[in-house]
């Protein structure tokens, strides 16, 4: 590949902004200065720019923290998508593992990696994901039974048991934290919807072994680190 896809696939840069930066004189490729962009590179080719190696990845991984207001999509002709959050160079290809509602917050797996997202997605791997919901009404214990007991939805779905941790409990606000298993569409607002109670916010704390970073604004984002990545790989 060239010099300057290498770098922008890794995030160094935009091609234009590359391209500067080789003609600099800030690039070397296996220690010599190197100021072509096309200059062919490959996966192992040891390549710092102002000294610092920068090693290519073929596969990335983010943690979004998802804003309300934006869809989980690559593309929309409307509305905002989570890729509208992420720069030019580093969009290409990437895409969010499964869905959160457009007025849900929270935690979301943006990567590359097919085969990661087919394995976490796939309706067998009963991955826990943990919620943060709160709702207009009062929940009682006999919520609590109902979600572990299998709640059926409606006549055509009846969700697997599901844990509901009651955080506060107040005739017009209630507070949980939900653990479901699997991923219907908006299942945890029609679970509640089946209990009388509506969610008012809905916020995606977990998923598996990756849990989001708190110190994340909504709409920022970071890459996993090595042993979050390698967690996911294992779950
Ligand atoms: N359940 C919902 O209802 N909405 C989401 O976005 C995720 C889970």
């Amino acid at each position: 590949m060239r010099l300057d896809k290498f770098l922008s696939d890794m995030g160094v840069g935009t091609r234009s902004q590359l391209k500067k930066i080789i003609r600099g004189g800030s690039v070397r490729v296996e220690g010599v200065s190197a100021f072509d962009p096309g200059m062919k590179v490959d996966e192992d080719t040891v390549v710092t720019v102002n000294d610092h190696v920068v090693t290519y990845e073929r596969f990335s991984y983010y943690m979004l923290n998802k804003p309300s207001g934006v869809l989980s999509a690559c593309e929309d002709k409307h509305d905002k998508t989570v890729l509208d959050l992420f720069p030019e160079n580093i969009r290409r290809g990437i895409f969010p593992v499964g869905r959160l509602d457009k007025d849900t917050v929270g935690l979301l797996l943006i990567t590359n990696d097919g085969g990661l997202s087919h394995r976490l997605l796939s309706p067998g791997s009963h991955i826990d994901k943990v919620y943060l919901a709160r709702v207009d009404g009062e929940l009682t214990e006999a919520h609590v039974k109902a979600f572990e007991s299998g709640l059926k939805v409606d006549e055509g779905f009846t969700a697997l048991p599901a844990k509901l941790e009651i955080i506060k409990s107040a005739p017009e606000l209630s507070e949980a934290k939900v653990t479901i298993r699997e991923g219907k569409f908006h299942q945890i607002k029609r679970m509640f919807e089946a209990t009388g109670t509506t969610v008012t916010f809905l916020k995606r704390l977990s998923m598996g072994s990756l849990v989001l970073d708190e110190s994340l604004s909504p709409g920022e984002y970071r890459r996993l680190s090595d042993s979050e990545i390698n967690d996911l790989k294992l779950l």
